[in-house]
């Protein structure tokens, strides 16, 4: 199980010591969320800031692109020193370049889908992705109430990726506290990001174990995948290169 503090629900005012906790309370990844003012009706952070946390932690960076644009941030994404890149399936006929634009980077690749989207959008990336991002908010704030209703999709995640025999992630984002973490274990989750339920706890450490207890004792929580870091292009091309 991989878990991720989303540093949105960092205090701003202090991101280098909140980078430096979240380092050191046994949490796995960072997770960025970029938000452009467009795709989603709220601005974050950009590369500046990202190539300036860089050097403060050796945690994994797990970048969340919720933009309209992402062609133009995924290299200075890259340059800033992000380990994996999710952008999203609402993108539609932009996300075949995109994920091939983000493999010949050199890193690994991410698919996200909002609550209201159905999920036949991911099914013909699944077999090129690292790792789908099933959203249980409506991406654009952090500190909203976990959605139910998006359950099944991580169920039937779970369920592709074993019918087909494939090893990308399936993390959960929003509202994810040991409840739902669990919750979300249990239908076949493997990689949870929180923000408020880990970053507002002020013994970040704590809140790490207690995520972790809560999801390992799901009763038939999912083993990890066995190759978590390999990149999925160490184990399959994407089907065709696309025009550009
Ligand atoms: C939502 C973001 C999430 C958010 C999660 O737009 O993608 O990563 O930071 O925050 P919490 O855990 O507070 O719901
Ligand atoms: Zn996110």
């Amino acid at each position: 199980m991989i878990v991720a503090p989303s540093l949105l629900a960092a205090n701003f005012a202090r991101l280098e010591r909140e980078v430096l906790r979240a380092s050191r309370s046994g949490a796995d990844w960072l997770h960025l969320d970029i938000m452009d003012g467009h795709f989603v009706p709220n601005v974050s952070f950009g590369p500046g800031l990202v190539r300036a946390l860089r050097p403060v932690t050796k945690l994994f960076f797990d970048a969340h692109l919720m933009c309209s644009r992402p062609e133009i941030l995924l290299e200075p994404f890259a340059r800033a020193g992000v380990n994996l890149i999710t952008i999203h399936a609402e993108l539609d006929k932009q996300v075949e370049p995109l994920l091939w634009k983000i493999r010949s980077l050199g890193l690994q690749c991410g698919l996200a889908i909002n609550p209201p989207s159905p999920m036949r959008l991911v099914k013909p990336y699944l077999p090129v992705i690292d790792l789908l991002l099933v959203m249980t908010v409506n991406p654009g704030f952090g500190g909203q109430s976990f959605i139910h209703e998006t359950v099944p999709k991580i169920q039937q995640a779970a369920r592709w990726r074993s019918e087909l025999n494939l090893g990308y992630r399936i993390e959960v984002d929003g509202g994810i506290v040991p409840e739902t973490a669990r919750e979300c274990a249990l239908a076949g989750a493997d990689t949870f990001v929180s923000g408020t339920g880990l970053f507002a706890e002020p013994n970040m450490s704590a809140a790490v174990r207690k995520l972790r207890r809560a999801i390992s004792t799901a009763p038939s929580a999912p083993s990890t995948p066995s190759t978590p870091s390999a990149p999925a292009a160490a184990r399959k091309p994407p089907r065709r290169k696309p025009a550009r």
